[in-house]
């Protein structure tokens, strides 16, 4: 009996005496990790590196940042300022939030700052995409890769994408549950970018397919870099190899298959656009193109969207307005009539409120939180020095959270962009959801197209009604989305605008 009681005491003080050295071991080791960061700081500037924490050795503050979402960032700012540090995907990162600070990164390319994306995005997506490139490479890439973004490309992709998005529309209002408006919504902006964009004609089942492939590519662009089974990271590079082999394909039998085509698509002016440029593009940097057109097109649209039309819900006031202005204009159809061609980009161009309300979308709900840079030389930054060889982030959601410009900045409220208010006037790098500088968002205008189209048919042809009690909770990574999607029961209208209830069941989960 002595002996089991002096065994147990024996074992307890084993355990408390790991327990200790554990702690001790791990307070140590976050010591070193700190240190080890402080050390890089640049000796011959005196101002000091900018507060913060570090977080772990090796994993820094990714899990933080993955777990808290929009709270690690504004957390972190009311406790260090608008300029701090962390570590983040393994990296040292320094996040920026305000016009000012923002506007001395974008101008700064080239010569203070580079494009930098973490090391997972980097090497999903490629070497050889817009967003990686830097320098003269960069700017003829965007030479090349404008033109697909034309005024007269955009009229041309209009009718298709009006059509892609009434069948969509039709779809969800058929089907007789509720819809999840975030999954749908990306499977929307895959079709888009995908049939529309890059005119690839794969069949119903390998879109589908290819669908699944790009959501596990997406959900592990931003992942810790380490290449080991069943990490988040191997995911990403399984699923990379086998998206590039489906775009080979496609790739290969749209350049065989030429006929029945009555316009051109955006890999038809990549093409044109590289012969002329004096450059005509491999395979590996077409694949690289297209999948990267594909990830900027799809995720942050499909982001965009899914807000648009939960604002739309939220505020009936705001979707009545809409309403108005299309019927004013002779805009405002009702369902069944195959209406392709009847938009043009002048006559969205001329919708007033549609654009309030899409840039207010875009501001309370940027689909992006920022960009990242890597410092080539050491600057400063409020009073802090940002050394040479650090990643920086400016940051695009917080910028617009704090920005003075606008008036209680926490209201849907479009008419801020009013003519009468022009709230974004005073200081171009309050408002920024494209980014800003050289390296602004190339896509930007067919982005904001496809919204604009999307609002144009929901209010001409749709009602819709939230299905849960309570409008869900936001996340942020890799794009700003709602935690659960959105569930939104959709009704067509007739011509009266009256709710037509569904008779068919729509097969939404088969068709991408
Ligand atoms: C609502 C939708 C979109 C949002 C919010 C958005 C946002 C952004 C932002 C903030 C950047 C700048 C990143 C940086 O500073 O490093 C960017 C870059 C870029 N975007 Fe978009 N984007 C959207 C849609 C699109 C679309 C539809 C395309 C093309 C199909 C596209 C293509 C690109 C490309 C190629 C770049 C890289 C530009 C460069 O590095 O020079 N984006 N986007």
């Amino acid at each position: 009996m002595l002996f089991e009681g002096l065994e147990l005491v024996s074992a307890l003080a084993t355990l408390a005496a790991c327990l200790v050295s554990v702690t001790l071991l791990l307070a140590v080791s976050q010591q070193l990790w700190q240190l080890r960061w402080a050390a890089t700081r640049d000796k011959s500037c005196k101002l000091p590196i900018p507060k913060g924490s570090m977080g772990f050795p090796l994993i820094g503050e990714t899990g933080h940042w993955l777990l808290q979402g929009s709270g690690f960032q504004s957390s972190r700012r009311e406790k260090y300022g608008n300029v701090f540090k962390t570590h983040l995907l393994g990296r040292p990162l320094i996040r920026v939030t305000g016009a000012e600070n923002v506007r001395k990164i974008l101008m700064g390319e080239h010569h203070l700052v580079s494009t930098e994306w973490p090391r997972s995005t980097r090497m999903l997506l490629g070497p050889n995409t817009v967003a990686n490139s830097i320098g003269d490479i960069h700017r003829n890439k965007r030479k090349v890769f404008s033109k697909i973004f034309s005024h007269e490309a955009l009229e041309s992709y209009l009718p298709k994408i009006q059509l892609v998005i009434q069948d969509t529309l039709r779809a969800w209002s058929s089907h007789p549950e509720a819809i999840n408006v975030y999954q749908e919504a990306q499977k929307l902006t895959f079709r888009m970018a995908i049939r529309v964009l890059l005119g690839f004609s794969i069949p119903e089942e390998d879109l589908g397919h290819l669908f699944d492939v790009y959501q596990q590519f997406v959900e592990n662009v931003f992942s810790l870099p380490v290449d080991l089974p069943f990490s988040g990271y191997r995911r990403g590079i399984q699923a990379r190899q086998t998206l590039q082999k489906g775009l080979e394909k496609a790739i290969r039998e749209k350049l065989q298959c030429t006929q029945g085509k009555d316009y051109s698509d955006a890999l038809d002016i990549l093409i044109e656009s590289s012969k002329e440029h004096g450059k005509e593009m491999t395979m590996q940097e077409l694949k690289d193109g297209t999948l990267e057109l594909i990830f900027a097109a799809y995720a942050t649209t499909a982001s965009a969207s899914t807000s648009l039309i939960m604002q739309l819900l939220k505020h009936p006031a705001v979707l009545e307005k809409l309403r108005e202005e299309l019927r004013a204009q002779g805009i405002l159809h009702s369902g069944g009539c195959p209406c392709e061609g009847t938009l043009h980009l002048d006559t969205l161009g001329g919708l007033r409120y549609l654009d309030c309300v899409i840039k207010e979308v875009m501001r309370l709900f940027t689909p992006i939180s920022g960009g990242y840079r890597t410092v080539l030389q050491t600057f400063e930054l409020d009073g802090f020095q940002i050394p040479k060889g650090w990643s920086v982030m400016y940051s695009i959601r917080d910028t617009h959270d704090t920005a003075p410009v606008f008036k209680d900045v926490n209201v849907f409220d479009p008419d801020r962009f009013s003519q009468a208010r022009s709230e974004d006037k005073d200081g171009r790098f309050h408002y920024l959801p494209f980014g800003g500088g050289v390296r602004t968002c190339l896509g930007k205008h067919l982005a904001k197209l496809f919204l604009k189209v999307l609002a144009v048919e929901l209010a001409s042809t749709s009602r819709f009604e939230l299905a849960t009690r309570t409008f869900p909770r936001i996340t942020l990574v890799p794009v700003l989305h709602p935690v659960d999607g959105l569930s939104v029961k959709f009704f067509g209208l007739d011509s009266n605008q009256n709710k037509i209830l569904p008779e068919t069941e729509a097969m939404l989960s088969a068709t991408v």
